[in-house]
């Protein structure tokens, strides 16, 4: 495609005019926990929204009104679909018919702890294959600063075609936390920079159509670097804090009380919480993506790498918990039947992605218990090959199991019911806050 001569500005007067007036067609590339609920968001705005997705089973039940994703309700995406707002495909090359295009796709890491931008660049490709004057593409998945204009730009410019002169470009992280019911995707305010003045504007007129605040920065590059600003503060925190716990655990003091008083200072703190780990698509990978790009330039992240190392450790620390809890009535774990209560990598979600329950089942297993679990958001998984089932954490209890190990704390499990039980627990979540009895284990 060839450029024309056409002017930026009747280009980009012409776009925001289809966005304000909602003329203007919308595409997500990749309807997970991110693009799903953006889609949804679009649609609620009054915008013609395409979903794009490689995998066939959530395109279909997207079409027939069924969601996958726990923020979205069934009732809301159905709503959105039978009044032709919004609608999933499979076939990329409707991605020409769009004005704006959202890309919300994994971005995990390799083996090797660098960044995978795999999933990005095969979106981006689909997206050249069909790019054409005014279009407005944002990339939304978390990545390392410079991937929008080192990595994005060039694939979409190799055609002849100008960025932030015949098409608009930027970066928008997504902030979203899937299960948390006061911000959403609606309300949590959104950071947009561009490749250029115009693109900020752009990307900036379609968020503020959609998201009750909008936040423009000076480029791609600050945008990207926000997302992981603001995650690496989460995981050297978190770092922190397991740290504390330990050095409490040594020094006999409870880490919790410890917290608990300490957030009472109205300034100047913010609490973190102890666990068995990180999990998720974010915290355990984002800081990754950073310390990558920083050594790049030759400059080493410390903070990022101690962290990791620490947050990587609470598994096998968990693990040595259940150890002194089973020798205080003279059981080893080889042979004990131990009980995962909670595998998902947080409250209230279903996402298993980097779950430290995994690592947790692995452990254990590999030490000789036998392994059960209850989780009502994860009916099964695969642990080290073998595929095991969740059971109602009723029947659960009343098998009696030698440990039960508090992993993720879902709001709807009966914890009274299990500490009547009188059964060993370890509580990595202090699930059981108020609860005093010999047998529980906090970390
Ligand atoms: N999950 C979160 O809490 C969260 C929060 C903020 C940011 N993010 C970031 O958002 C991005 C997406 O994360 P997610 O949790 O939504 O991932 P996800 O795995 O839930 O969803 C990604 C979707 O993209 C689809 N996909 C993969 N390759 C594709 C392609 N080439 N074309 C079309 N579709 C494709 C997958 O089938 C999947 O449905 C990541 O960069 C992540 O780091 C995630």
């Amino acid at each position: 495609m060839t450029p024309t001569t056409e002017t930026t500005p009747s280009i980009a007067v012409a776009l925001l005019e289809r966005i304000r007036t909602r003329h203007a067609r919308v595409g997500v590339i990749g309807l997970g926990y991110v693009g799903l609920p953006l889609a949804v968001e679009f649609a609620r705005a009054g915008f013609d929204v395409t979903g794009f997705d490689v995998d066939e089973r959530k395109t279909s039940q997207i079409n027939g009104g069924a969601s996958y994703i726990p923020d979205v309700a069934d009732a809301d995406l159905a709503e959105r679909v039978r009044a032709g707002r919004l609608r999933a495909t499979t076939d990329m090359s409707a991605l020409g018919d769009m004005d704006a295009i959202d890309i919300c796709v994994p971005t995990p890491l390799r083996k090797t702890k660098d960044p995978d931008l795999s999933y990005v660049v095969l979106a981006v490709e689909a997206v050249a294959k069909t790019l054409k004057r005014g279009q407005l593409v944002i990339l939304e998945s978390t990545t390392y600063p410079g991937t929008t204009d080192e990595v994005v730009q060039p694939m979409l410019e190799e055609k002849g075609l100008k960025a932030d002169v015949d098409f608009f470009l930027a970066f928008s992280p997504e902030r979203v936390d899937p299960g948390n019911q006061r911000f959403t995707t609606k309300n949590i305010p959104k950071i947009v920079g561009g490749i250029g003045p115009a693109s900020t504007e752009a990307a900036s007129e379609l968020y503020r159509a959609s998201v009750d605040t909008v936040v423009p920065v000076s480029s791609t590059r600050v945008a990207e670097m926000v997302k992981l600003l603001e995650n690496t503060f989460r995981a050297v925190n978190i770092g922190l804090v397991n740290e504390i716990a330990l050095m409490c655990h040594r020094m006999d003091i409870d880490v919790w009380e410890v917290i608990d008083a300490a957030k009472t200072k109205p300034f100047g703190f913010m609490p973190f919480y102890p666990g068995p780990g990180l999990g998720g698509h974010c915290i355990p990978i984002d800081p990754y993506y950073l310390s990558w790009k920083a050594r790049q330039t030759g400059f080493e992240c410390r903070f990022i790498e101690l962290a990791g190392h620490i947050n990587s450790s609470m598994p096998h620390y968990v693990v040595d918990r259940v150890a002194d809890a089973l020798n205080t009535v003279r059981k080893p774990i080889n042979g004990s039947r131990i009980h995962m209560v909670g595998v998902a990598y947080k409250r209230d979600v279903n996402d298993m992605r980097e779950s430290p329950a995994l690592d947790i089942l692995e452990l254990l297993a590999k030490r000789g218990a036998s392994i059960g679990y209850s989780d009502p958001f994860v009916p099964e998984l695969r642990s080290d090959g073998r595929l095991l089932k969740s059971v109602d954490l009723a029947d659960a209890i009343a098998s009696q199991p030698d440990c039960a190990v508090i992993c993720t704390d879902h709001s709807g499990f009966d914890y009274g019911a299990l500490v009547k039980s009188g059964t060993i627990i370890v509580d990595t979540r202090n699930a059981l806050k108020g609860h005093r009895s010999p047998s529980i284990f906090r970390l």
